[in-house]
């Protein structure tokens, strides 16, 4: 069966979350399981540099305001996966964030550079950009890549099925209702089953409204994102796709999140020899300006600084949680307000607070392989791959039991300590003081050396890896096309 993946961005070559990761990793898990993927991506600077031997499959020509568009087939530097590439100079090659300019607004004209993205996915499965390969069915990742089910369901002709991912319902791509006419659609589209959304297009309800099937990234948030409290005012439009909805759990690319292979962590380990850890532990301690004191639970936080991953939480606790004699390092960027607020408690607590604001792979690897705790008190959670790269690592996660979280932690109630269940520390209520709770739970285990070392280790041996979620990919691929697949 052949599958094309449409997405913005990619690991390694331009990430702002964990799409990217998502993007990099599930491909080469369908390839591996003989489904032939080839991906679909923007031409952004990192894109056409990361994408190697490229050659022209088409001169596409004017369109959507770039004069001149062309679409290249090369292979994804690293793995190999084959990849399209836009190249629209005008639209695309610009550096950074691949959705934000500088000053970090929103592009003006990102209506039509993913527009485009949709529209050529769309023509590529309509088998009239590459006379040599065309997808059974398409795979749209977030609203960057949703236009495509629009664009397919306008086309004429018969019709090629597509499976819309959300990854976060709360980034919809939303534009001024008179910018419709800029996408080349006939009218009956921007109606309120449709593309409309409250008086504006949305290319989000492209996805939800026209994909065959609409997934999300876990089976809980599948759930949530059907009411109203999740559903950041869709949920009705999802709820009415009912069956339609599933959530398939992601996984963790074990090729670049293994504690015992990681070149970006100054010491290997694995759950046997946990010794490389405490290494790690005290170059981070020395690294972000932390107090050496290797009894001191180190708390970790890596993650974009938005409302979203419930920081603030974190902000009014972190004195509870510093007089419990936790140490906290943070990494991130995003909203200036928890920056700054971030800044000014490391200032505050100086050996025991640490915050460094930078976006940096490196770093990531290095906060995850040397804290003893990760810390996710998300309002909204769809999966998180942190509470997992935590896992693998042996950095037991703290998480609010929302979306994936709930799917992929298991509290260290006394009960699953007991029957040897416990992975992590779980809270409810969306509050500091239930966030402090966990934690202190968690250092009262963190204090009992061997309890603690068994939930790690159990932790550990999780098998998070990204086959069962490929299979279950497939398994849907095969249930729209009919057939029993090949
Ligand atoms: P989201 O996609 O909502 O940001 P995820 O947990 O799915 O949340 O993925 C976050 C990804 O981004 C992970 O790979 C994480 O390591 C990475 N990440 C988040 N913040 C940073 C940062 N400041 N520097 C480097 N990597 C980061
Ligand atoms: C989103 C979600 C996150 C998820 C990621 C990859 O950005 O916020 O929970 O893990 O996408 O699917």
């Amino acid at each position: 069966m052949k599958v094309l993946h449409v997405g913005a961005e990619i690991f390694p070559l331009i990430k702002t979350g964990g799409l990217a990761d998502v993007m990099g990793a599930l491909p080469q898990a369908l390839l591996a399981r003989d489904a032939q993927v080839r991906l679909l991506l923007p031409g952004m600077p990192a894109i056409m540099q990361g994408v190697v031997r490229q050659r022209l499959v088409c001169e596409i020509g004017p369109a959507f305001g770039a004069a001149r568009v062309r679409l290249q087939l090369g292979e994804v530097q690293g793995s190999g996966v084959p990849a399209y590439v836009i190249d629209a100079p005008y639209l695309y090659r610009r550096d950074g964030n691949p959705y934000l300019d500088a000053d970090g607004a929103e592009w003006g004209d990102n209506q039509q550079r993913f527009a485009l993205l949709g529209w050529v996915a769309a023509h590529l499965a309509g088998g009239e950009i590459d006379t040599d390969w065309a997808p059974d069915l398409v795979h749209a990742h977030d609203w960057h890549a949703a236009m495509c089910c629009a664009y397919l369901a306008a086309h004429p002709g018969p019709s090629v099925a597509s499976v819309f991912t959300v990854h976060n319902l709360a980034y919809q791509g939303l534009f001024d209702a008179n910018d419709y006419h800029l996408l080349g659609l006939p009218a009956r589209f921007m109606a309120h089953h449709a593309l409309e959304f409250h008086g504006q297009l949305s290319f989000m309800k492209a996805g939800l409204a026209y994909a065959q099937r609409v997934t999300t990234v876990s089976p809980t948030y599948a759930r949530e994102m059907a009411t109203e409290a999740f559903g950041f005012g869709l949920d009705g439009l999802i709820r009415a796709r009912g069956t339609d909805v599933s959530g398939i759990l992601n996984g963790v690319d074990g090729t670049v999140w293994d504690p015992q292979t990681d070149p970006r962590i100054g010491a290997n380990y694995s759950s046997r020899t946990l010794r490389g850890k405490a290494d790690c532990k005290a170059r981070l301690q020395g690294q972000m300006g932390l107090a050496a004191d290797p009894d001191a639970p180190l708390l970790a936080i890596v993650s974009r600084l938005t409302e979203q991953k419930g920081l603030d939480l974190l902000l009014e606790a972190l004195p509870a949680l510093v007089g419990q004699g936790a140490q906290i390092a943070v990494l991130g960027t995003g909203d200036a307000d928890l920056e700054a607020a971030f800044v000014q408690a490391a200032e505050r607590h100086p050996g025991r607070v640490a915050a460094h604001i930078a976006y940096d792979e490196t770093s990531a690897h290095r906060m995850v392989a040397g804290a003893d705790m990760i810390l996710l008190p998300s309002r909204f959670e769809p999966c998180g791959l942190t509470q997992l790269y935590g896992l693998r690592y042996g950095t037991v996660p703290v998480v609010r039991r929302v979306g994936g979280l709930a799917d992929t932690v298991v509290d260290a109630s006394a009960a699953a300590l007991a029957d040897d269940t416990a992975t992590g520390f779980v809270f409810g209520p969306a509050t500091a003081g239930a966030l402090a709770g966990a934690v202190e739970r968690a250092i009262a285990v963190y204090r009992r050396g061997d309890v603690w070392q068994a939930v790690m280790r159990r932790g550990m041996a999780q098998d998070f890896s990204w086959d069962p979620a490929a299979r279950d990919y497939i398994a849907l691929y095969r249930s729209i096309l009919g057939h029993g697949g090949d």
